[in-house]
């Protein structure tokens, strides 16, 4: 039907035939002459219409924006003035010889350009037209590029492609199951994945030795800008093997990636910081590298201080007093310092206590700050020195638990850091490693940090038992500028270490048969050692493309409230299908049911 995409010609074409099919971007009547700006997913190409051709000029008269064409016609240079520099078919137009008109539109229910305004829920609802604008078609096309050529990587060096249940048993990634009740066996539910993690390991033992896909994960979690109830990975894993390998296969692969389809050079090699050291000096486990601010540890200093609100939290083994000084913070006033106490308030900070730096010089006289008066002269000036403040800065701190002092400081690090350009452009991508491997949890019992197949790094189950706080897993996450891109271990492959784990995780024998019994059996019969990790494609290609939201780089995404504004899903159903079902809604809905 087309010679060529509209985007596609530029002077090299110049007399050739050519016939091109696309949207009407825009019409322009100049009297005696139309112009129509054609449209396609390649970009658009001048039209111009004659009078003298009348049977063609009538149907130019009567097209309006988004209408389809088809245009069969002659590429020549644009006259002199009127070459459209920004435009990469700037340089020509096309004269119209035949036009047909393949479909007629509406008048476009929201506007298909990059430069209005247009609300998100509106953009959601009428998403057809919302993909046709150059900005969506280039994200969607720049991520396919990533998928491709991270998936020819892959098939280059021996995974192989294998596709795992969507309809399955529930896989534990820490959120709450999609659950879809089975009409053959009344009662009973399949979960939808949160990850292909069990099917990937049972792949090892399968002597896959080598897998990925392109998996579909579901999620049913609090969403945010970077979280989708479905979402996609790039799941991988492979046998016998170990982390470090892992992490230098993985970040080759993204290297390439980034380099082939966005022409961006990322370090070599990825740096690695245990996870430890993240908390202490970024409060983060996803540290923003850009950002130069770190948090300075100051609960020795604070320890025997009369103010409780620091030393509360400094003489408490689980408390942490911290400081972080900005450099020329001085200038923020007490507007913003109240904006960013109601910023970390979110993080459950109780207050955001501050000194500002005017001449350090003059020692505390130099200094300004409601808590002076709280704290002794020498501590203050210790606190000055161990934060290297100078003229003009600020420290803000935090004390509280160690938990809400690194959120709210490590958010406070990377917010002031965006709002104070204190930070440099490009990538700063790295791997954290050595995490914990259980978290207490309220109840005083153990909560996985990953998943409970993660291996522990200890030598045995007796060094696991005596002291769990204490164990490291062999996981290892993949950060780029604050945003935690992927993440994985090495996998438990020991049937005594796995149950071992899933009862400090409070997993008793009957419940552990229930759930994973088919993991357990596997693990007996012969497991080779593995590992592998798993890509949030949809922030990857987020990152990569400069967008704020996963949402933008996802063609049917979700809204915050996890439903789909384009086809009103989820729905009510009818009666009928319940039945059959054999579930009985405990409350009617408001809506009256769809037949
Ligand atoms: P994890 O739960 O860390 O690990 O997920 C891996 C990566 O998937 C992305 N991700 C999400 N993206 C969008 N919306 C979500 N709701 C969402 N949740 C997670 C993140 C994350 O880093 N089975 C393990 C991997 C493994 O151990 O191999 C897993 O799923 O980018
Ligand atoms: P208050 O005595 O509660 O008025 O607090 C004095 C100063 O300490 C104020 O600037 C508060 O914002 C700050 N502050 C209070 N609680 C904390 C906390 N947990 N961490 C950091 N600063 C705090």
């Amino acid at each position: 039907m087309r010679s060529q995409y509209c985007g596609e010609l530029n002077a090299s074409n110049i007399d050739e035939q050519v016939s091109l099919c696309g949207w009407v971007h825009n019409r322009r009547d100049h009297g005696g002459v139309i112009f129509v700006d054609l449209r396609d997913r390649d970009g658009v190409t001048q039209v111009v219409f004659n009078p003298d051709d009348a049977k063609s000029f009538a149907i130019a008269e009567r097209v309006r924006s988004e209408f389809v064409l088809k245009i069969e016609g002659t590429v020549r240079r644009r006259p002199e003035g009127t070459v459209n520099p920004g435009l990469p078919t700037g340089e020509i137009e096309v004269l119209n010889q035949g036009v047909t008109i393949l479909a007629s539109s509406d008048v476009p229910a929201i506007p298909v350009d990059d430069e209005s305004e247009v609300s998100e829920d509106n953009r959601l609802r009428y998403r057809y037209l919302d993909l046709r604008r150059s900005v969506m078609q280039n994200r969607l096309r720049k991520r396919s590029e990533l998928t491709n050529s991270l998936r020819n990587w892959l098939t280059d060096n021996g995974f192989l492609e294998i596709e795992t249940p969507i309809l399955t048993k529930s896989t534990p990634e820490g959120a709450r199951d999609y659950l879809v009740p089975s009409r053959t066996h009344q009662g009973e539910f399949f979960a939808l994945p949160q990850s292909p993690q069990l099917f990937k390991q049972l792949l090892m033992m399968s002597g896959m030795d080598r897998y990925y896909q392109v998996a579909r994960c579901f999620r049913d979690e609090d969403l945010r800008a970077d979280r989708q109830p479905e979402f996609t990975q790039l799941d991988i894993e492979l046998s016998f093997t170990d982390e470090d390998s892992i992490m230098t296969m993985m970040e080759e692969m993204i290297r390439q990636g980034f380099a082939k389809v966005m022409d961006i050079e990322l370090p070599n090699p990825f740096p690695r910081m245990p996870y430890d050291e993240a908390m202490q000096r970024f409060g983060s486990d996803k540290p923003d590298l850009r950002v130069s601010l770190e948090l300075i540890e100051v609960s020795e200093l604070m320890k025997d201080v009369e103010f409780k609100v620091f030393s509360g939290p400094a003489q408490n083994p689980n408390g942490r007093v911290a400081a972080l000084r900005v450099p020329q913070g001085g200038k923020l006033s007490r507007k913003d310092i109240d904006d960013y106490t109601q910023y970390v308030a979110q993080y459950g900070a109780k207050g955001l206590a501050y000194i500002k730096v005017n001449e350090i010089g003059k020692g505390v006289e130099g200094l300004q700050s409601p808590i002076l008066k709280f704290l002794p002269d020498d501590v203050v000036m210790k606190i000055m020195a161990a934060t290297d403040a100078a003229d003009g800065d600020i420290v803000f701190f935090g004390a509280d638990k160690a938990k809400v002092v690194n959120d709210a400081l490590g958010a406070l690090r990377v917010k002031v850091g965006h709002d104070l350009g204190l930070m440099e452009a490009g990538w700063r991508p790295l791997w954290v490693t050595e995490f914990p491997m259980f978290e207490s949890d309220d109840a005083g019992g153990w909560h996985a940090l990953h998943h409970p197949f993660t291996a522990p790094s200890v030598d045995s189950i007796d060094q696991l038992k005596a002291d769990p706080g204490a164990a490291k897993s062999r996981a290892y996450d993949m950060v780029l500028n604050g945003t935690e891109l992927g993440g994985g271990s090495i996998r438990i492959h020991d049937s005594a270490m796995q149950s071992a784990v899933l009862e400090l995780l409070g997993v008793g024998e009957e419940e552990a048969k229930e759930k994973f019994g088919f993991l357990l059996d596997a693990l007996r019969y012969g497991c080779p050692p593995h590992g592998g990790l798993a890509f949030g494609m949809d922030r990857l290609a987020m990152l990569m493309l400069g967008a704020t939201s996963i949402r933008d780089v996802i063609a049917f995404p979700k809204t915050q409230s996890a439903s789909c504004l384009l086809t009103d899903a989820p729905s009510v159903v009818a009666s009928q299908q319940l039945r059959e079902l054999g579930v009985k809604l405990a409350k009617k809905p408001g809506a009256e049911e769809k037949v």
